[in-house]
């Protein structure tokens, strides 16, 4: 803590840092990849129980509405929920929803690994990558990023798939 700060009165001090880290906070905001602090619960117990928590910065408002009124046909397999989770859920994805340019295409089939930004941030993987028995999807995010669960996908938590053949380690390079 530098010497500015400590001569000022304790209250002034905590707003300073206070204001720090509300700017902090919405600098990940704008990224759109942290998952929101007022995460609900059900989130995590009913969308995380086949997949990574998926940030609902990553897709637009119009994608997780298709999401959640088709649960039932949800890829392949059957999501549905009661409708009051539904309805929480969906006003949640709804209200955090990405909004920042490179997030309001919709993607195909509202899949956040159609996106044009998630293949150009990948574009350096192999097809035989994503399909190596330790990864099995590309949705599959925390089979590579460490951090996933929390919604961090900063290049410095990557993991290399065990197992993997090292001439695919180019991607996890620089
Ligand atoms: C019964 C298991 C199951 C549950 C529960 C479930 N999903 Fe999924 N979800 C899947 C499967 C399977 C896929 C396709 C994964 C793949 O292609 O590898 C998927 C894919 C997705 C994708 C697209 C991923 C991509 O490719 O970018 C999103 C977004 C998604 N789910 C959101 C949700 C949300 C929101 C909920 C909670 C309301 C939920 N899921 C609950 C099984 C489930
Ligand atoms: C097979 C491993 C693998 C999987 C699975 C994977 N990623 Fe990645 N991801 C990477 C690698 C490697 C990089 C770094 C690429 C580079 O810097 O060239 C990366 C980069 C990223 C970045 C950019 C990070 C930065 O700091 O610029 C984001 C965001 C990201 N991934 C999100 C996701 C999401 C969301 C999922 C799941 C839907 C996912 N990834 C699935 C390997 C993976």
């Amino acid at each position: 803590m530098n010497n500015t700060l400590n001569t000022l009165r304790p209250r002034s001090r905590v707003l300073i840092l206070g204001l720090g880290l509300a700017a902090l906070s919405l600098a990940h905001a704008d990224s759109g990849r942290m998952l929101p602090r007022d995460m609900p619960a059900a989130y995590t117990a009913e969308c995380a129980s086949c997949h990574t928590a998926y940030p609902p910065g990553m897709l637009p408002a119009r994608s997780w509405q298709r999401i959640m009124t088709g649960l039932d046909k949800h890829y392949g397999t059957d999501a549905s929920l009661d409708s009051a989770t539904v309805k929480q859920l969906g006003s949640w994805l709804q209200a955090n929803a990405g909004t920042y340019k490179r997030v309001a295409e919709e993607p195909p089939q509202d899949r956040i690994t159609r996106s044009a930004w998630f293949e150009r941030k990948h574009r350096e993987i192999e097809p035989a990558v994503w399909r190596h028995a330790s990864v099995k999807s590309a949705a599959n995010c925390a089979a590579c990023h460490t951090g996933a669960d929390k919604g961090d996908y900063d290049d410095d938590n990557l993991r290399f798939p065990a197992g993997l053949d090292a001439r695919y380690r180019r991607a996890w390079n620089d």
